[in-house]
């Protein structure tokens, strides 16, 4: 297996070859991943979600997703890993996003950051990629910007949409090496993909993207509760959790585990 380098996905868009971004939050789903051939992890700060518990990613902070980077990359070494900048820690200047995307790859070891905006964040591209560290950009619905967005909409519609195509623009002539689009109508998002030269990232956001993103607890149905329509689950991995939890309590109870073939 070769290590993921951008200019490989670079390439595979041009070879028209399609490829799949899941989320990881630690070594043991991350070497999963790995194992499975996935050529990009995100270390998203949906991670304020799905490990924290908070209902948005506005609260999470450096300190607490730095330390899930560093478990993601010890369990997957082939795969590009990229670490999302958390809500303030990037919008006020360059510098500022410079200096904490610096934290992610000194102390995170990350291969890449990302971050969210398009036109508005197009200078903190350029500084960081100028610094040598690659930047993912993430444009249509921007999560830590749901207080102005109106809630969990789809961006881009209508009139909408030229704004969009100069977000993607953006960031490409910033640097960014790819660039997230999420929740998008999908001929949209077709157009953007087809203008750019760098890939583009689907989530919600059709068939007509480079590649795809997930939140791996959602790919996986490891989930509590309801999930948006763009998601696909391909397992059961919670009900799977839960009988096994549940098996665990009773054969404790019952006597049944630990047997003499666990026992010394
Ligand atoms: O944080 C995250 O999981 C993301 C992806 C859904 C793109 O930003
Ligand atoms: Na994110």
């Amino acid at each position: 297996t070769r290590k993921t380098r951008t200019h490989h996905l670079l390439q595979m868009k041009a070879d028209g070859e399609r490829w799949g971004m899941l989320t990881a939050y630690d070594y043991s789903s991350a070497r999963i991943f790995e194992e499975a051939g996935v050529p990009v992890l995100l270390v998203g700060d949906s991670a304020a979600n799905v490990v924290y518990g908070y209902d948005t990613t506005v609260p999470i902070t450096v300190d607490e997703l730095l330390p899930l980077v560093r478990g993601v990359v010890r369990g997957a070494p082939h795969a590009l890993v990229v670490a999302d900048l958390p809500f303030g820690t990037y919008e006020a200047s360059p510098q500022q996003a410079l200096e904490t995307a610096v934290r992610f790859m000194k102390e995170g070891l990350a291969g890449a950051v990302k971050l969210e905006g398009g036109e508005r964040v197009a200078a903190q591209i350029a500084a960081i990629t100028a610094a040598g560290i690659p930047v993912m950009a993430h444009v249509g619905f921007t999560p830590q910007s749901v207080n102005t967005l109106g809630g969990f909409r789809v961006q881009g519609r209508g009139d909408a949409s030229e704004q969009l195509v100069a977000d993607a623009i953006a960031v490409q002539e910033a640097g960014a090496f790819a660039v997230v689009m999420e929740m998008v109508p999908a001929d949209i998002a077709g157009q953007v993909t087809r203008k750019l030269t760098i890939p583009t990232v689907g989530i919600g956001a059709g068939n007509e993207c480079d590649a795809q993103v997930l939140v791996w607890q959602d790919m996986a149905g490891y989930t509590n509760g309801k999930t948006a329509k763009f998601v696909k689950k391909f397992a059961d991995v919670g009900d799977s959790l839960r009988t096994a939890a549940t098996t665990y309590l009773s054969e404790v109870r019952s006597g049944v585990f630990p047997g003499p073939e666990h026992s010394y």
